[in-house]
């Protein structure tokens, strides 16, 4: 037989394989898809890589045009406190409850991994979201000079002054009025059956 088609043959029948071993570990459920299973290393790597390139061709290429501007920050960060504090929390701030069981995590925004990113990636993810992540799209419930004042705000998180921090507590205190309630025992909790079920 001619090597050429030898060659091809073979390359044929090696992708066969690559994809039968792709679909037998997905048919046997050996992958947990559970938010409380850990993701894998190929996951960990791949996902934020297929994430950046998916987002590279799609954020807008421009400047804020709110940035370093405090009454934007001001009106960014009501958005902030209602929409975003339960998950990420801010410096001194810890997240809501519900932001324990996140997988993902929800990363800290004034990290300086989030403070690299454009004042365009910010306002796409914000308006978008992140699929396969608790990251919800903001752009169905929000216009877009009101995320491009979220983007605003997040540059300034990293500088918040002490009275705005106490307003971002303050916004803070119905979900903690909950978690004392659980704490209390105010709220009824499951049952030991109950949380050893899967
Ligand atoms: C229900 C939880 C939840 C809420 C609410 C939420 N986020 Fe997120 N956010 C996440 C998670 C989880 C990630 C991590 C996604 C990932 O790993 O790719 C994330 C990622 C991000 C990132 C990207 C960080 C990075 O390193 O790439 C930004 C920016 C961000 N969120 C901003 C916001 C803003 C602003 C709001 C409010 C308008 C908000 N988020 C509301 C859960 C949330």
């Amino acid at each position: 037989m001619h090597t050429r088609r030898k060659f091809w043959i073979g390359f044929v029948c090696g992708i066969i394989m690559v994809l039968l071993i792709a679909f037998l570990i997905l048919v046997s459920g050996a992958l947990d898809l559970s938010a409380s299973g850990k993701p894998g290393a190929i996951e960990k790597t791949l996902a934020p890589w297929a994430f950046e390139r998916s987002m590279a061709g799609r954020f807008p290429k421009k400047n804020n045009p709110f940035a370093n501007d405090a009454s934007a920050w001001a009106a960014g960060m009501a958005h902030y406190r209602e929409n975003c504090l339960i998950c990420h929390g801010a410096p001194g701030i810890e997240g809501n409850e519900l932001s324990m069981g996140l997988n993902p995590p929800a990363p800290a925004l004034d990290a300086p991994e989030v403070q690299e990113l454009s004042d365009g990636q910010l306002f796409w993810i914000v308006k978008n979201g992140v699929r396969w992540s608790g990251m919800p799209a903001f752009g169905p419930t929000h216009n877009n000079a009101e995320i491009w004042k979220i983007a605003s705000f997040l540059r300034h998180l990293p500088h918040l002054t002490p009275e705005e921090k106490e307003q971002l507590r303050q916004g803070m205190q119905n979900n903690r009025n909950h978690q004392a309630a659980r704490a209390d025992g105010r709220v009824a909790e499951p049952s030991v059956e109950m949380n050893n079920e899967r």
